[in-house]
């Protein structure tokens, strides 16, 4: 990775201000945390600087509140949950920056642990404002991003920061570079990528660049639409887009010319609707009806690409099979996950959403790495540079 870590710099004593993705699902009715999954990942992290007796500031975004306070999305909850999965007292205050918030450091004994407000209450966090990052630099003497969720963003808290404060990279954040680089440099071979969700525009960038590294990609979800439109095949209702038909006809030549196989759905289950009332009825490709909605992949895909994976040494996932938030359409997500818990191969699977599902289906621990990333695993296995990480202080420096 090449980055400097907590394990390089001495936080003893020290004001250690860290960026960790507090950014968890919460339940619209209740505001009860659905998730806390991004919340345990950054504990390895907070529990070596308490063992070190750093003073522990922890900020955080919570959702989108679009630069003003909104009050379902205070980190008190969140503050609540970390404090009882660390089982220490974990303090929160009322804002990210200002008097109350040094007020509060300075009352920070050696070991303790403080959860800012919500950075994003402020519209200079995501304008990377330089005033707004250094009245975060000034609560601190050491900065650490454990944020991976949060990597992709060039914002305050995860980029300007960094300009005023020696940066090193948190345990999170270097477990999730290590993981997705893996399979970026030396994926054990045979390596397959499944790759689902709505839209192919999501997830060309990706295809793209694994395209030479994968022995096979198997496609499902809603982007195998667009694939099999471009095959000549009636794909009914279903999202087709049609800008990025030329670049999966191009995707489908160049897995001609790789060693990669490309496989779509050979049979799909396809809907009148898309609601939690509709019916699913079980077609071959070819008799897809004008209309209808291709909503799962069938059960000969499922067992067609059962097969494939199970021969294969490394797997990536990212994306579901179908609709999965409807249950009777989320049948052929959710076999495919089964199976990849089960297989001897290591199980990549990316963030956001795919992550939830697994989370969702008590198969966390079974694979190899759950990013905690959606967009910053993208954009990293797409092979760009993360902002996030780019600014941090080289192993050298
Ligand atoms: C995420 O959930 O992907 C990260 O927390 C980043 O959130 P954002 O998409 O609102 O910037």
């Amino acid at each position: 990775m090449g980055k400097k870590t907590i394990l390089d710099i001495e936080v003893r004593g020290k004001r250690v201000l860290v960026r960790v993705d507090f950014n968890v699902p919460l339940d619209m009715k209740t505001g009860a945390i659905t998730d806390d999954s991004r919340i345990r990942a950054a504990l390895p992290t907070i529990r070596y600087l308490v063992d070190h007796k750093a003073k522990v500031i922890l900020c955080s975004h919570l959702g989108r509140p679009g630069g003003r306070v909104v009050e379902e999305l205070r980190m008190t909850p969140v503050a609540q949950r970390l404090s009882h999965l660390i089982d220490l007292p974990v303090s929160a205050v009322s804002d990210c920056i200002g008097v109350e918030v040094e007020k509060a450091i300075e009352n920070l004994n050696d070991g303790e642990v403080l959860l800012l407000e919500n950075l994003r209450f402020h519209p200079e966090e995501e304008a990377n404002d330089p005033s707004f990052a250094q009245a975060l630099a000034k609560l601190a003497d050491i900065y650490v991003n454990d944020a991976f969720g949060s990597a992709h963003r060039a914002h305050a808290s995860t980029v300007g920061v960094a300009k005023y404060l020696p940066a090193v990279v948190g345990f999170l954040m270097e477990k999730e570079l290590e993981a997705l680089s893996s399979i970026l440099t030396n994926p054990e071979h045979p390596f397959g990528g499944l790759l689902g969700g709505a839209k192919v525009s999501d997830k060309i960038g990706l295809i793209q660049n694994i395209l030479d590294k994968v022995d096979l990609l198997l496609i499902g979800g809603g982007m195998a639409a667009t694939f099999l439109k471009v095959q000549g095949y009636e794909v009914g209702l279903s999202l087709v887009e049609a800008d990025k038909q030329g670049l999966a006809r191009q995707l489908i030549q160049a897995t001609q010319k790789t060693e990669a196989s490309l496989l779509l759905p050979v049979d799909v289950v396809v809907s009148d609707s898309i609601s939690e009332q509709a019916t699913g009825e079980v077609v071959p490709i070819a008799e897809i009806l004008p209309n209808k909605y291709i909503v799962d992949i069938g059960p000969r895909t499922i067992a067609l690409f059962s097969q494939q994976l199970r021969q294969c040494q490394t797997v990536f996932w990212n994306g579901p099979m179908g609709v999965y938030e409807v249950p009777q359409f989320a049948q052929g997500t959710r076999a495919l996950v089964e199976l990849l818990a089960n297989l001897k191969a290591t199980t990549i699977v990316g963030g956001g959403s795919t992550a939830e599902i697994v989370e969702e289906m008590n198969l966390t621990d079974k694979m190899a790495h759950v990013s905690t990333g959606g967009g910053a695993s993208l954009r990293f296995l797409e092979g760009k540079s993360l902002p996030g990480v780019a600014v941090l202080l080289d192993k050298g420096q």
